[in-house]
């Protein structure tokens, strides 16, 4: 298995806390991301309870029992921390500031701003409201149809949690659908979101009642192995307890069109989202085509298929995948930087990158640049080079996958790989 899905975990969390009642959650992501929100939430006054078997109970009194928090709230290096916070802070009576890492003050912050604003909620940031930190002045809300110009799953729970505190209905439409956590989680706190097609529409007002629930293994963790198997072979790899929810599973069909057998066994639904053990049989890979409508179902997956399209017979060409460039790092330089450092025949585009496959990769220096996904789609990409790779700043992988270096180390003979380099 893989640790529990960042963005349930982090939803699981913050619906806890807006709920009345004990919110129990098995298997929450014990990554840096989610203590981030663990503690925000703690300094507004929410009681978080951690019990020796790894459940953790929220004990939620309803937004109203929110307290302005004494100092500043820091997000880290968590970009859905901080923007989904934002959206439940615009409806609260009192002040707050939120800030983050180095990274996330370079991430946008207009995409949600300007709806909270709309909403009648004050917030200030550098840049107009542009980067963080951000100062939060939150009060009486009311509803807004808002058209979110990007697919993105954190502005869409922003407004839809700033929502759930005004007046009247709240409605997101976005030009793809991105992931739906947020929706689903709703529903198991008892208020079920109106969908029409990429529009959602939340009541204001409305009472969330606790859940008990239970967060699957993260997709987006799954996919450094899924890749490793599939570019490797001959072997089988089974990734047991994988949240695969339709949003999140574009990874998945991707490896299928590339030649990789990828099937899903034991499918079951858990708390209103779709879990399965993923087995992946690795074949040649060819290359493939992935276009703007697939990127929101694999937007965190892109430098992992990065490092499959290298190892793949052809070319790969990923396009409308702008949003790369704004995440922990600038996604499109950091992986077409650090794999051409491998050897890779990789160059990024204005919106994606244009990989020819099969150039031998050798063994380098490469940085992961204190982004989480890079360093484990480096250490992916050096089990297939030849000689030795130094991946610096490999800690951060702790940020949405604590013990990742050990349980690779374990994997790879599986995916076929030589031993004596898994360690690395
Ligand atoms: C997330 C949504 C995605 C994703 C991020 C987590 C979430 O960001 O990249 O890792 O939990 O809502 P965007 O929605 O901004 O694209």
């Amino acid at each position: 298995g893989v640790p529990g899905d960042k963005s349930i975990s982090h939803r699981a969390l913050l619906l806890g806390a807006m709920a009345h009642g004990t919110t129990a959650i098995h298997g929450l992501l014990q990554g840096e991301d989610c203590r981030t929100t663990m503690a925000a939430l703690r300094a507004l006054g929410v009681e978080v309870a951690e019990s020796p078997d790894g459940t953790l109970c929220v004990h939620g009194r309803g937004p109203e029992a929110w307290r302005e928090p004494e100092s500043v709230l820091d997000a880290g290096n968590s970009g859905t921390t901080l923007r989904l916070l934002a959206g439940v802070l615009a409806g609260r009576p009192f002040c707050s500031l939120l800030t983050g890492d180095g990274s996330l003050r370079r991430r946008p912050m207009r995409r949600i701003v300007d709806p909270l604003r709309a909403m009648g909620a004050t917030v200030l940031g550098r840049a107009q409201g542009g980067f963080p930190p951000l100062a939060i002045g939150g009060g009486r809300l009311g509803g807004i149809a808002w058209r979110s110009p990007v697919a993105s799953a954190q502005v869409k729970s922003a407004i839809l949690l700033a929502g759930l505190q005004a007046a009247g209905e709240t409605s997101v439409t976005e030009p793809l659908l991105s992931r739906d956590h947020t929706e689903r989680m709703l529903s198991a706190f008892g208020l079920v979101p109106r969908r029409d097609g990429t529009t959602v529409t939340v009541p204001g007002g409305r009472r969330l009642t606790a859940a008990a629930l239970t967060v699957p293994g993260d997709l987006s963790s799954a996919a450094f192995f899924l890749v490793a198997a599939a570019a490797g072979g001959p072997g089988e790899l089974c990734v047991r307890d994988v949240g695969v929810n339709p949003t999140r599973t574009g990874l998945l069909d991707v490896l299928e069109r590339m030649g990789a057998e990828v099937r899903r066994e034991r499918g079951r639904v858990v708390g209103g989202e779709p879990v399965a053990d993923l087995v992946v049989r690795g074949r040649g890979l060819r290359g493939v085509r992935v276009g703007a409508e697939l990127i929101p179902r694999l937007i965190d997956e892109v430098p992992a298929l990065a490092v499959a399209a290298a190892l793949a017979d052809g070319e790969t060409v990923i396009s409308g995948a702008a949003e790369l460039r704004v995440k922990e790092v600038d996604r499109l330089s950091a992986v077409a930087e650090e794999l051409g450092r491998m050897g890779a025949a990789i160059a990024a585009t204005e919106d994606g990158l244009c990989i020819r496959g099969r150039a031998p990769l050798r063994g380098a220096a490469v940085s992961s640049r204190g982004d989480h996904r890079m360093a484990m789609s480096l250490a992916v990409a050096a089990l297939f080079a030849d000689g030795e790779t130094v991946v610096r700043d490999v800690a951060c992988a702790d940020i949405s996958f604590p013990g990742f270096a050990r349980v690779l180390a374990e994997t790879a003979p599986a995916c076929g790989i030589r031993e004596e380099t898994a360690g690395v």
